[in-house]
C-alpha cells in the first residue's frame, strides 16, 4: 500500500508547533471492499515515524506519535513536545480540532490517566469524541500501566492493543527498558575490521571505517542522552566524545561518562571542557580524594558507586545514569569495557561498524572476554538492520527479549 502522506515538520511538529486544525486529508488507504476501514498496522507504522522525528528531543519522556483517522482520513497528527509540553494524543487532537469526534486514535503508547505537567491524554481523548483507540503497546511506567487503557474503557471506548507492536517496541526500546528496569539502556557500539579487529597490532585505529560510517556513528550519539568509555580510552585517546556535523542534534548534548573505579584519568584535555559538553565519572572510594577534587573542580559530576571486579558496579552505575533521566547509553569502548558488560549481560542493543579491511590475528579484538566454552554455548543475536556505508557496513543486534 501506498505510504501515508505526512505534512509534519522536519522535526514532528507540525510547522507552526500547533497542528492544522480542520484540515481532513485523503491519504490513508481505503480497501474497497471494506469502505472507510483502515489497515491499523500500516496506520500505526505512520505514527511510530511521527514518533521517531522526536526522539531526541523528548527524553527522560517517551518519544510517541498519534494519528487521528476519521472515515479513512487522516484528520489530525502529533507527536510528543520536549518534556513540559504537549503530548502526542494532545498535539493530534488540536490538529484535528472537530472532526476528532467519532476518530479512531492510533497511538504508539499507552495514553496516559495521570495529571502531569499536561492534562492525561485518556481524558482529553475521551472528551474530544473519540470513539476507538489502537495501542501499539502498554506503557511500563508505574504512572500509566493499564491506567490509560482502563480509563479508555470505562468511558466506553473500543481499545485494541497490539497493531504494530513490534515496530514500537524496536523504537521505544531504550524508554520501556528504562521504565522496567530502571536502568539505562546500553548500546554498545564497535567499530571492526572484515575480521573483526578493532585496532592494528601497534593499537592504532583510525580509520578502520570511512567517512559515512564515521558520520553515522555522531547520528548515533545525537540519538543518545549519555556516551561512556573505559577509563583506558579516556586515558588513550583523550576523546571528545561530542555530538558533531549533525544537522538535527537534540537539544541538550549527550552526557559524556567515563568509568574510572580508581582514579586514573586526569581532570585534562576536551573530555573535561565543560564549554563542550558535561561529563560525569563514575568513580569508587579507591579514587584518590585530589583527584576527585580536580574532577569537580573542572566542572565535572562525579558518582561514587561500588567496586566490582575489573572497575565500578555496572549494574549500579546504569541504574545512576537511569537516574540522571538517561534512557539510552551509547558504550564506545574499549574492549575492556566491552567485554565486561557482555559478560555481565547488559548490552542491550549492539551496533557494529565493519569496516572495509582486514587486520589480521595479531591485532586488537572487540571485546576482553574469554567467549563461550563451546559454540553450542555462544550467545545467539537477532539481526535488527543493516545499512550499507560507502564501503562499509552497520549491523544493529537487539537481545531477543528487546527486539520481539
Ligand atoms: N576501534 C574502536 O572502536 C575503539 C573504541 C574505543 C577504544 N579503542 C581503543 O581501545 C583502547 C582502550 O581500551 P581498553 O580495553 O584498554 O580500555 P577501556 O575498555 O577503554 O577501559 C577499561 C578500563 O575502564 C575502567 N573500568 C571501570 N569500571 C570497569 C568495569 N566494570 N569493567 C571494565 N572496565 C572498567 C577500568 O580501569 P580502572 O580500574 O582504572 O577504573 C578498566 O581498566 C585504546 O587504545 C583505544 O584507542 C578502540
Amino acid at each position: 500500500m501506498a505510504p501515508i502522506r505526512s505534512e509534519t515538520g522536519a522535526d514532528g511538529h507540525s510547522p507552526d508547533g500547533r497542528g492544522r486544525a480542520g484540515v481532513a486529508r485523503p491519504v490513508l488507504p481505503v480497501p474497497e471492499a471494506e469502505g472507510t476501514e483502515v489497515d491499523d498496522t500500516e496506520a500505526m507504522a505512520q505514527a511510530i515515524t511521527i514518533a521517531e522525528r522526536v526522539r531526541r528531543r523528548t527524553p527522560p519522556n517517551p518519544w510517541v506519535g498519534c494519528v487521528l483517522v476519521r472515515d479513512g482520513q487522516v484528520v489530525g497528527e502529533g507527536a510528543t513536545f520536549p518534556p513540559g509540553g504537549a503530548h502526542a494524543e494532545a498535539a493530534a487532537l488540536t490538529a484535528a480540532g472537530d472532526q476528532a469526534r467519532g476518530a479512531t486514535a492510533y497511538v504508539t503508547l499507552e495514553p496516559c490517566a495521570h495529571q502531569g505537567r499536561t492534562r492525561p491524554c485518556a481524558t482529553a481523548l475521551i472528551d474530544a469524541g473519540v470513539t476507538r483507540v489502537v495501542v501499539a503497546l502498554e506503557d511500563p511506567d508505574p504512572q500509566v500501566r493499564g491506567r490509560g487503557l482502563d480509563t479508555l474503557r470505562a468511558a466506553g471506548l473500543t481499545v485494541n492493543i497490539g497493531a504494530g507492536a513490534d515496530a514500537a517496541r524496536r523504537s521505544l526500546a531504550p524508554y520501556l527498558h528504562h521504565r522496567r528496569t530502571g536502568r539505562a539502556f546500553v548500546v554498545a557500539k564497535l567499530a571492526v575490521s572484515v575480521d573483526g579487529r578493532t585496532a592494528a597490532r601497534d593499537g592504532t585505529a583510525q580509520w578502520i571505517t570511512g567517512p559515512a560510517a564515521r558520520h553515522d556513528a555522531h547520528e548515533g550519539r545525537a540519538d543518545s542522552q549519555a556516551v561512556v568509555v573505559g577509563a583506558g580510552t579516556a586515558i588513550t585517546d583523550q576523546p571528545s566524545l561530542t555530538v558533531r556535523d549533525v544537522a538535527n542534534p537534540g537539544p541538550h548534548p549527550p552526557l559524556r561518562v567515563v568509568l574510572d573505579a580508581r582514579g586514573r584519568v586526569d581532570a585534562t584535555g576536551p573530555l573535561f571542557d565543560p564549554a563542550l559538553a558535561p561529563t560525569l565519572v563514575v568513580t569508587t572510594d579507591a579514587a584518590p580524594p585530589d583527584r576527585v577534587d580536580a574532577w569537580q573542580a573542572a566542572g565535572t559530576k562525579v558518582d561514587v558507586v561500588n567496586a566490582a571486579p575489573g572497575g565500578v558496579d555496572l549494574t549500579e552505575t546504569l541504574t545512576s545514569l537511569g537516574g540522571h533521566g538517561v534512557l539510552q547509553a551509547l558504550v564506545e569502548g574499549g574492549a575492556t569495557l566491552h567485554g565486561a558488560l557482555w559478560a555481565a549481560g547488559l548490552v542491550d542493543r549492539l551496533v557494529v561498524y565493519v569496516g572495509a579491511t582486514l587486520l589480521g590475528a595479531d591485532a586488537h579484538p572487540a571485546l576482553v572476554w574469554p567467549g563461550p566454552p563451546t559454540i553450542s554455548d555462544a550467545p545467539h543475536l537477532t539481526l535488527t538492520a543493516v545499512t550499507a556505508l560507502g564501503d562499509d557496513v552497520r549491523l544493529t543486534y537487539d537481545r531477543d527479549d528487546e527486539a520481539t
